[in-house]
């Protein structure tokens, strides 16, 4: 039963819709703006872009140089996923760089998310917050709930840092227990999602699917882009 607060079951409000977004991560960054337009051809809603530090977690990836360079040959959504020590030192530049969200880890923000959360959205970004798979669901409660309120939870399904991982199905009472408490929330998953794994986790309540070897590492991108959202879009007609 879906508890009611200002997250809660508003009828007014629909049910999130599916949003697939490939992980650039697992893309040909030598080639990232034909690999972006290929995406967004083969159905991505979104693109996720995995921003590292080699600090947060123990890889580097891509920072505002690359996000900057992108944006010059996409209009499409950036999902920026922040694996960073210091998130707050990103939203400028990434805002500037033309980043659509920003995700952070509620691990690196314990003790500021609150002005963090405030300035990712008056920078004109969608603001999200990241749980590692050892981080309580009850953490972010505070986050959807508050006066500075995220747009997005994001769920690990692996360790973060590194694409390749297999799915952890322990993660699937975090999405069921937000999804109860919130309808309205987009519910973010990321790691080993696939056509493998993706049933567990539409019918958790994930409506945003990250995925990135699944899809890169298909013959058929958009035949595994489809197959995604289908799930998601029959797990939400059967709930
Ligand atoms: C891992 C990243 C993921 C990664 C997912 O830390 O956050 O976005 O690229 O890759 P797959 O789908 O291969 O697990
Ligand atoms: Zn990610």
């Amino acid at each position: 039963m879906a508890q009611e607060n200002e997250r809660g079951s508003d009828p007014e409000l629909a049910v999130p819709p599916p949003k697939i977004a490939p992980s650039m991560l697992s893309s040909d960054f030598a080639n990232l703006a034909s690999e972006a337009k290929r995406m967004m051809e083969c159905g991505a809603d979104w693109l996720h872009m995995d921003v590292m530090d080699g600090h947060f977690v123990p890889n580097l990836t891509i920072g505002e140089p690359v996000i900057k360079s992108l944006r010059k040959h996409t209009t499409a959504f950036l999902d920026c996923h922040l694996m960073v020590t210091n998130p707050l030192d990103y939203v400028e530049p990434l805002a500037k760089a033309g980043a659509s969200g920003f995700t952070f880890h509620l691990e690196a923000a314990r003790d500021n998310w609150e002005s963090l959360v405030k300035q990712i959205k008056a920078a004109g970004m969608q603001a999200g917050v990241s749980l590692k798979p050892g981080t309580s669901v009850t953490d972010v409660y505070p986050l959807v709930e508050g006066e500075h309120q995220v747009d997005m939870v994001l769920i690990m399904t692996v360790e973060p840092g590194f694409g390749g991982q297999n799915f952890m199905p322990e993660m699937m009472s975090k999405v069921k227990d937000l999804r109860n408490r919130y309808p309205n929330l987009d519910i973010e998953v990321d790691g080993g999602l696939g056509p493998a794994t993706i049933e567990q986790a539409a019918k958790a309540g994930a409506n945003c699917i990250v995925a990135g070897s699944s899809v890169f590492g298909s013959k058929d991108p958009a035949g595994v882009i489809s197959l995604l959202r289908g799930h998601v879009l029959a797990a939400q007609c059967s709930q």
